[in-house]
């Protein structure tokens, strides 16, 4: 393979078998919601924006809107004008007229000794009441301020998240593996005066003492100019002490007992423009500084609401099971808003997938009669590996799956399909960001056959673009490749990057912006930074990110953050950082660091380096390997040549390095790091090929 240049970055032909389609059994279809296909003539072309009154009216609104797009400022898209509603009295209190003893959420600790909880819909009110009481009255927070919530996986994080929507406080929830710095830093970004915690969690056998990351958060966010006034926190068991953690006076208190002055409060559920932000999810970029991708309340919630009712096919008797982190956009999307509004049954996981063994999940499965299962593909492989027989010693039945978050490769998709699903199940693979609120392309599960590796047509009122560099369309069937574009705004696109509308356009809607002055929609496609190939047969499949992002386990880290974590090791002259091939996670961050000079310890160093990215960021970061070089290639104006230590890392072929500052130095660390003689090159999978071409 020959180095490719930036204008044909994302033409490069790709070649893979296309797969056979496999059809969604009779018994799911003929139960499925989305069986008709006058559904797909309901939200063609001509009928958009209306087409998105169906998914609003799936909602309870306090004022019906009178406007279903506003185009005037773009791409600052407004939906559902002039209507008002709450999102936490959608997703409980018009629950329990009919089903206030229904459960909404079935917890599951990790422990399998601990026994399971049940939270009825009348019990999710009363404690998001309660809670919802104490950030009124104890806090004094109202409606547009933040709360940044870093928690694990309990009730206790959907019941914060649901308190502050009812209050219309803007939540801010940050993945509970990220550390506390980089809690920090997001509660500082996002102006948060007030954090919520709990004080340990069960992580694969282990007992985490979670609190400990409050005390760095709050010096990491004071540091940064925001002082954080208050820090609420859960206990994982009432009553007992798991932190070694102390309690800072007037500044930590325990929610258990700050309640106790709240019991059977009720807090009036605040009604707000559609436009109100709902909640701020952090996610990695091409800088360093992650953003704050700012959710609305009206359009949000439709979107999730109509997709997770048409795509993951929730009926009210349903089980169904997201196996994600709440601290991810899907948590949010399809562990909390969607199902919730929808009045689903709710199964909340705390623990790692295998743990005790591979067969948990499918233990929970059987035992709960959960029937929609909803993973990623880094837990399929692992799932996989370390127990491929488990599915079928349990009897579960599940009638639908999806996957997420990274490409599934066939064969695990096979797998998915016929041990997982038992041949009985519909896949669902949706392929969307944390930008875009909810699913963007997918298959309709009873409508469209499914083929693994493509993650599908588009979604409904959603009509995506392949454009090449230049902004040439590539059409479909043509087997190039191209930057996946979405032209027409939809309910569920992000509103703004917090507090920074210009990284925002610039970001997603400069590069393709055909005018812009104009106020048509038509002009704006919403860029989304993934390389896609369009079939003739009208699916999308997906090649990766084409920005400086890698995509661990499905998990979005930006290379500029774990970068700037490295040099902060003093040791450490210059930070590189590429994505490597992982049979399990997809990616992972590989590290090349050259030491100032007189440094000669270079294991040390290595160490420190691997510390240093799970301080700053977590141990969800921490990379593959850490290369000690003498020096990093550079182009002559002095620019790190990322993409031939990737094609170094992959074992891909280098390209050609003679216009390099320093050119020997290829060779050499190739040598160091796959070892003398020959090597046999590789093929490496396009994200990986094109990172870094931006340089
Ligand atoms: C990136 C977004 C969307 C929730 C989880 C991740 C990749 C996502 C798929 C899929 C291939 C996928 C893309 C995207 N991605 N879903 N079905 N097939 N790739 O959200 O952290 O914002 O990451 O994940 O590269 O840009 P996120």
């Amino acid at each position: 393979m020959t180095l490719v240049g930036k204008t044909q970055a994302s033409e490069i032909a790709v070649h893979w078998r296309e797969e056979e389609y496999v059809h969604p059994p009779a018994h799911f279809v003929a139960q499925a919601h989305l069986a008709d296909p006058a559904v797909a003539d309901r939200f063609r072309e001509e009928n958009f924006p209306e087409c998105f009154r169906e998914y609003a009216d799936l909602l309870t609104w306090d004022q019906y809107w009178h406007t279903t797009l506003d185009t005037s400022h773009p791409p600052f898209w407004k939906w559902f004008v002039g209507g008002r509603l709450n999102a936490c009295y959608n997703c409980v209190d018009r629950h329990l007229a009919r089903d206030k003893n229904k459960a909404a959420f079935i917890f599951v600790p990790e422990a399998e000794t601990e026994p399971i909880h049940t939270l009825t819909y009348q019990e999710l009110y009363v404690r998001v009441n309660e809670t919802a009481a104490v950030l009124r009255d104890f806090c004094g927070l109202k409606a547009g301020d933040r709360v940044t919530i870093h928690m694990p996986m309990i009730l206790e994080l959907p019941i914060a998240m649901l308190a502050c929507a009812r209050l219309g406080i803007v939540h801010s929830v940050v993945f509970g593996g990220f550390s506390g710095e980089a809690a920090g830093l997001r509660a500082a970004d996002s102006g948060s005066r007030v954090m919520i915690y709990a004080d340990a969690y069960h992580r694969n056998g282990k007992l985490i003492d979670h609190k400990a990351s409050a005390d760095i958060a709050v010096r990491t966010s004071a540091a940064e100019g925001q002082p954080i006034e208050k820090v609420l926190v859960w206990r994982r068991r009432d009553g007992e002490d798991l932190s070694n953690t102390p309690m800072v006076p007037g500044r930590d208190f325990y929610m258990e007992e700050l309640l106790k002055s709240y019991r059977r409060a009720r807090v009036a559920p605040v009604s707000l423009e559609a436009e109100h932000p709902l909640f701020l999810m952090y996610t990695s970029g091409t800088t360093g500084k992650p953003k704050g991708c700012q959710h609305r309340t009206g359009g949000y919630l439709a979107y999730v609401a109509g997709t997770a009712r048409y795509y993951q096919d929730i009926h009210p008797e349903d089980v169904y099971w997201c196996m994600a982190d709440i601290g991810w956009i899907t948590g949010h999307s399809y562990i909390v808003y969607g199902p919730l509004a929808l009045g689903a049954t709710n199964v909340l996981y705390e623990g790692v997938p295998n743990y005790p063994d591979a067969g948990r999940p499918w233990r929970i499965a059987e035992q709960l009669d959960v029937n929609i299962f909803h993973t990623s593909p880094t837990a399929i492989r692992m799932l996989r590996k370390s127990g491929p027989d488990e599915p079928q010693k349990y009897r579960y039945r599940f009638k639908h799956m999806t996957t997420v978050g990274e490409p599934i490769e066939p064969e695990t998709w096979r797998w998915y399909h016929d041990v997982v699903g038992k041949r009985e199940a519909v896949i669902v693979d949706t392929w969307w960001q944390t930008e875009t609120g909810g699913f963007l392309i997918t298959t309709r599960p009873a409508l469209d056959a499914m083929k693994a590796g493509s993650a599908g047509p588009p979604a409904l009122g959603i009509f995506p673009v392949i454009y090449d560099e230049d902004g040439k369309e590539i059409p479909g069937g043509t087997g190039r490749a191209g930057n996946i574009c979405i032209r027409n705004p939809w309910p569920g696109i992000m509103q703004t990057v917090w507090k920074d509308d210009d990284r925002f356009v610039r970001q997603y809607y400069s590069k393709y912006c055909k005018d812009p002055k104009s106020r048509d929609w038509r002009d704006w496609p919403y860029f989304a930074a993934d390389g896609a190939v369009l079939a003739p047969d009208g699916y999308y499949r997906i090649l990766g990110r084409v920005d400086d992002v890698i995509n661990v386990a499905g998990h979005r880290l930006g290379t500029k953050e774990i970068e700037s974590a490295c040099l902060t090791v003093p040791q450490v002259a210059e930070a590189a950082v590429v994505p490597v091939v992982d049979e399990i996670k997809g990616r992972m961050p590989a590290i090349y660091v050259s030491l100032k000079p007189g440094v000669t310890d270079a294991k040390g160093a290595a160490e420190h380096v691997v510390a240093a990215v799970e301080t700053m960021i977590g141990k969800i970061a921490r990379p593959k390997s850490v290369h000690i070089v003498p020096d990093l290639p550079k182009t002559r104006s002095g620019k790190i040549m990322r993409r031939i230590l990737a094609a170094i890392s992959n074992r891909m072929d280098t390209g050609d390095v003679t216009t390099l500052a320093n050119p020997e130095i290829v060779e050499q660390i190739r040598r160091q790091v796959q070892g003398e003689g020959p090597v046999e090159l590789q093929e490496g999978p396009e994200d990986v090929r094109r990172f870094g071409e931006q340089e």
